[in-house]
């Protein structure tokens, strides 16, 4: 058992071979924070809660009317776990429910068990609970003057270094509550002075890296566009001012949700910060009718000692080994031709069928056909929610037998979450997309989201897209979502539209569950207009989420870097285009530390860019899915703080390694020095750029001698092999 009890002091300590995680039942039954950090297993109470003052810790007895003074209680500044709204914390809150009278909450420990496994959520995507590791204590609470109850569960993996957090809202009394806050995941820190390491972006500009040292106030970043958003990410990190790639305190955070969220920080006047992360508040007011439920989105903490390189490959490792789930490491692994920057909505049967044959030419080993192909659907005014096959533009089996023919397999775009107002789907329910049509509804790309709070607008999508699946041999499919979602209303809501956003998201999850579940051999890909729902919940549906709309290989490289803060290279949808601002080999360089495809016409590329892509592939299947897809990552230069970027990426046994290195500017002659991570010290490589054999440790220490003349924007790619 990996979570202890101290019965006398009243102690959980949920404890792995790297964490440690401390909490307590106060001596008013609140559960309190103790410690989050390293493996520990000396703890002083005493000495940990005393805060140092008395004043905040008298009361009044409610039943016997006397003055009380509890120890380790200070109301307005202890560390909470469930902190209390409306009383005396004034920091930022975590949890809100709006009854008749107010919409206070103060939750008291009631009971607790502790269990093998973690609870499981039906109806929302969670971190798998398929660990024989995983062990759990799970508290019942129960507010202070009303029957609403939570089950609050951590769990812990015995090797790993996060915390998961699951929360249940349980409505025991006569009345309808509305919850309007509900934060997954609190952490309280007792200091200052962290920085927030957190990732905003754009179309085309997704996950940044941004860092902001927190102090007084508060501090907040979110997305409220419906789905995790281009605009930030729900996962950030929190370390000393001090720690690097290796080495230093860093905690990371992330919640397991596709829609809108909140992080909030706050940092008080006792230099201790509160971070509280969960669904986002700003539209959200939710009823929970007497005996119903409501789970709260999975929440995430982590913590390293090592610094932000290690805490990334932790976090690599757990969301490979229990969150995502591929279908066959076979077709996960195959050279793909995307016609999207080919040929946008603009072919016909022939020119898909040339692609395809030339395609086969250039090792290309699964087609996938874009946008376009279904009924109504020249450009992007018209044809959503019609899925159905075009069969005046494409004939859709002759392109699937030729795939097959050559030994290719076919995927298939999809957009099952939109509706265009010009379609029979919106012909015959209107009532099918979002917004009030009393009002006028803004469009974006000419569409609006489907109804996706309407059950059976879900069961019609649902319908149509099984019926094509059922009817053709698809083995993958590309799942978009081309807007963000405004204007919340659904017309079968009522008056219950502060549901809406979080609706639209389980609907969401609903329609990925029947179509993931139910075809399990296909491989599904993610997009949201590039990487706008790039987040741990769609990566439980979808094992590789594409990383952005953007095809300039240079600011790919910013953008991949980013995304590799929480997310594996074999999640990262990376494929080679037309963009001229590289060369193919250094583009195929670039895609090869992602998932690795193409995405342009492959009639219109010369002999020479032929080869250099060819020259990749062999890369490629060579040692793509050992080193890149299941190996380790270590960042050797950020694009963002130097003139550089270089990742390595090595194999679990340490035998192979890939090194890529990107200058940004062009360079001279200077006597430069590529120092390598992740090497076993003592085993000795060839690497394949002066084809010279040094140990592990002299990479490390020396590193490979990059004396030379750089042009902007080349890459060099080098193979490490051991000897
Ligand atoms: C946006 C995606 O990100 C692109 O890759 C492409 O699939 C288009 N949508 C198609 O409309």
């Amino acid at each position: 058992m990996a979570i202890f009890y101290d019965q006398t002091n009243k102690l959980f300590h949920l404890k792995t071979s790297k964490i440690s995680y401390y909490l307590l039942i106060n001596e008013i039954g609140m559960l309190q924070h103790v410690y989050f950090g390293k493996s520990l297993d000396e703890m002083h109470i005493d000495s940990l809660l005393d805060l140092g003052e008395d004043w905040s810790r008298y009361y009044l007895d409610a039943k016997t009317k006397e003055e009380k003074t509890y120890q380790n209680v200070y109301v307005n500044h202890s560390l909470f776990e469930i902190p209390s709204f409306g009383y005396s914390d004034k920091r930022v809150s975590s949890i809100k429910l709006e009854s008749k009278c107010d919409n206070k909450t103060d939750f008291r420990y009631v009971s607790h068990k502790i269990y093998q496994g973690k609870p499981s959520i039906l109806n929302q995507p969670t971190f798998r609970n398929n660990f024989s590791d995983a062990t759990t204590v799970e508290f019942t609470l129960k507010d202070i003057t009303k029957d609403i109850y939570l089950l609050l569960a951590y769990t812990i993996y015995e090797n790993d270094c996060i915390v998961l957090r699951n929360t249940k809202l349980i409505n025991n009394s006569e009345d309808s509550v509305y919850l309007t806050k509900a934060s997954s995941v609190v952490l309280d820190i007792p200091r200052k002075d962290l920085l927030l390491t957190h990732f905003p972006g754009d179309w085309c500009h997704e996950r940044q890296i941004r860092e902001d040292l927190l102090s007084e106030g508060c501090k907040r970043i979110s997305s409220n566009t419906g789905r995790s958003s281009h605009e930030h990410n729900p996962f950030f990190f929190l370390s000393d001012k001090t720690t690097t790639e290796n080495d230093g305190d860093v905690y990371g955070f992330s919640l397991v949700y596709s829609g809108s969220f909140m992080a909030d920080f706050e940092v008080n006047k006792w230099g201790q910060t509160r971070v509280s992360i969960g669904i986002n508040d700003e539209e959200f007011k939710f009823e929970i009718k007497p005996t119903a439920t409501f789970d709260f989105p999975e929440g995430l903490i982590a913590y390293s000692a090592n610094g932000f390189g290690d805490l990334s490959r932790e976090l690599h490792d757990i969301i490979r080994k229990n969150l995502i789930k591929i279908p066959s490491m076979e077709i996960k692994e195959e050279i793909l031709l995307n016609s999207w920057e080919g040929c946008y909505f603009d072919f016909d049967t022939d020119k898909m069928l040339s692609y395809i044959k030339k395609a086969k030419t250039m090792g290309v080993e699964l087609f996938v056909l874009d946008d376009g192909w279904f009924v109504n659907r020249d450009d992007d005014t018209s044809g959503l929610g019609d899925w159905y096959v075009n069969e005046k533009k494409i004939d859709l089996k002759k392109v699937i037998d030729l795939c097959h023919e050559l030994k290719m397999r076919f995927g298939l775009w999809i957009e099952p979450e939109m509706i265009n107002q010009k379609s029979k789907l919106y012909t015959n329910h209107p009532e099918y997309a979002v917004g009030n049509p009393n009002v006028d509804r803004y469009l974006s790309r000419h569409q609006m989201p489907l109804d996706l709070c309407n059950k059976q607008a879900v069961d019609d999508v649902y319908k149509m897209i099984a019926n094509i699946l059922d009817n053709y041999e698809i083995d993958y499919v590309k799942w978009d979502h081309n807007r963000t979602i405004d204007f919340g209303h659904s017309q079968c809501l009522e008056n219950r539209q502060g549901e809406f956003y979080h609706r639209m998201v389980l609907g969401y999850y609903d329609l990925a569950k029947r179509l993931t579940e139910n075809y399990p051999n296909i491989l599904f890909h993610g997009c949201a207009s590039g990487g706008g729902r790039f987040d741990l919940a769609s990566l439980y549906y979808f094992p590789e989420i594409w990383t952005s709309d953007e095809t300039d290989p240079i600011q790919r490289l910013f953008i991949q870097y980013g995304t590799s803060y929480m997310y594996p290279l074999i999640t990262m949808g990376a494929h080679v285009s037309k963009n001229p601002m590289t060369s193919y080999l250094t583009k195929a360089h670039i895609a090869l530390f992602g998932t690795y495809g193409f995405e342009f016409d492959p009639n219109k590329l010369k002999e020479n860019e032929i080869e250099e892509l060819m020259k990749v592939n062999d890369i490629f299947h060579k040692y793509h899915q050992e080193v890149i897809s299941e190996g380790d990552l270590y960042r050797l230069y950020s694009p963002f703080k130097s003139n550089y970027f270089s990742m390595c990426s090595v194999s679990k046994d340490k035998c192979t390694a890939l090194v890529l290195f990107m200058n940004m500017i062009k360079e001279t002659r200077q006597y430069r020095f590529l120092k390598l991570a992740g090497l076993a010290d003592e085993k000795l490589y060839r690497n394949d750029y002066d084809n010279q054999v040094y140990s592990g440790k002299y990479y490390k220490e020396i590193g490979i001698n990059l004396t030379r003349w750089l042009d902007e924007f080349t890459s060099i790619l080098v193979v490490l092999e051991e000897v």
